[in-house]
């Protein structure tokens, strides 16, 4: 079987890659509420090549912070091969290659989603990516740059079936559209019908709801989950809950909540330090929910301390 269908098979809820979101201390988190698969933030390819402090942290995997995939990014099929050779000494189960960012600042120079300009340099960059290392090399992307007539995802995935990419993620909107208008899963669903890897479907999944029609409708090996997992990670357990036809879990109190947020705090600060932790774990407000979230927000990004986050937090 497919090692990354394999992974996939009784849980098929993924936490998305994201930029200062999805680090190690939300992986934790994120699995232990369900998450079966995670992936790191996306890592630069020159990046990793010069050994750069933030790349060699993006990259580093835990014992307990597995399966999480790695994924890199770059313009440049050379530095993406000697990158992947790096990052897969980590032992991941697979690398993953993004060609999906749309951001300007990364797809303007023909990385991420920049590849949905040439399919044809994207195919042949996987194909030496897959050939220089010993693991699975899955790729998530778009359903095209935009605005093209007909979109090239389906033709897209067949060939990257063809050059050796063992999974796909496939966010259902152009690049153009970056995250505005909705997500048409019928795009995975299409992809899904005409390979044999697996296809994880990404895209305005927002509720437990979303994860089982997502599936439903499309066929797809699994459900990648990003922003709804920022405001509630609670989803993944409400998501695998449904899949298996048992009750909802009780909705987070304002107790959960606060174990959650905590346990975020208590991982940045001991892998960041006390005042870049302290600081970056306000990222995580959302998770505090409607009603602690606007009660207690003030007070949390004017605490600087470890001891004065948490003074706020025993106050609740
Ligand atoms: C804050 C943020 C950071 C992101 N960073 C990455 C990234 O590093 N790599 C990547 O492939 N996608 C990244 N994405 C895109 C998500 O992985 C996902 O494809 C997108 O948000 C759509 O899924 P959603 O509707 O569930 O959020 C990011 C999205 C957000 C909101």
């Amino acid at each position: 079987m497919n090692p990354i269908a394999a992974l996939l098979a009784d849980a098929p809820v993924v936490l998305a890659p994201m930029e200062d979101v999805s680090d190690a201390a939300f992986r934790r988190v994120a699995r232990g509420l369900g998450a079966r698969l995670c992936f790191t933030e996306f890592i630069r390819a020159e990046q990793v090549i010069a050994g750069a402090a933030l790349a060699r942290r993006k990259a580093a995997l835990a014992e307990d912070d597995r399966p999480t995939a790695i994924q890199i990014y770059g313009a440049d099929p050379e530095l993406l091969m000697q990158a992947a050779v790096i990052a897969a000494a980590a032992r991941p189960p697979f690398l993953d290659l993004n060609c999906g960012c749309w951001l300007p600042r990364v797809s303007r120079n023909g990385a991420g989603a920049g590849w949905l300009r040439d399919p044809a340099a994207m195919v042949a960059m996987v194909r030496r990516v897959v050939d220089a290392v010993d693991l699975p090399v899955s790729v998530k992307t778009r359903i095209g740059f935009g605005p093209e007539s007909h979109m090239p995802i389906v033709d897209l995935a067949r060939r990257l079936e063809d050059a050796g990419a063992a999974a796909l993620t496939i966010h259902c909107r152009t690049a153009q559209a970056g995250h505005d208008g909705p997500a048409d899963w019928a795009w995975a669903r299409r992809a899904r019908e005409v390979v044999d890897i697996p296809v994880v479907v990404n895209g305005d999944v927002r509720d437990a709801e979303d994860v089982v029609r997502a599936l439903a409708d499309t066929g797809c090996a699994g459900v990648m989950i990003g922003r709804a997992a920022i405001q509630h990670p609670w989803i993944f357990a409400e998501a695998r809950a449904r899949l298996a036809g048992l009750p909802p879990p009780p909705p987070p109190d304002d107790a959960e909540r606060i174990r959650v947020f905590r346990a975020l705090l208590d991982a940045n600060v001991a892998a960041r330090g006390e005042r870049w932790g302290v600081q970056v774990t306000r990222r995580h407000l959302p998770l505090l929910g409607p009603r602690l979230g606007p009660a207690l927000r003030a007070r949390l990004v004017t605490a600087t301390s470890h001891a004065a986050t948490d003074a706020v937090l025993a106050l609740s």
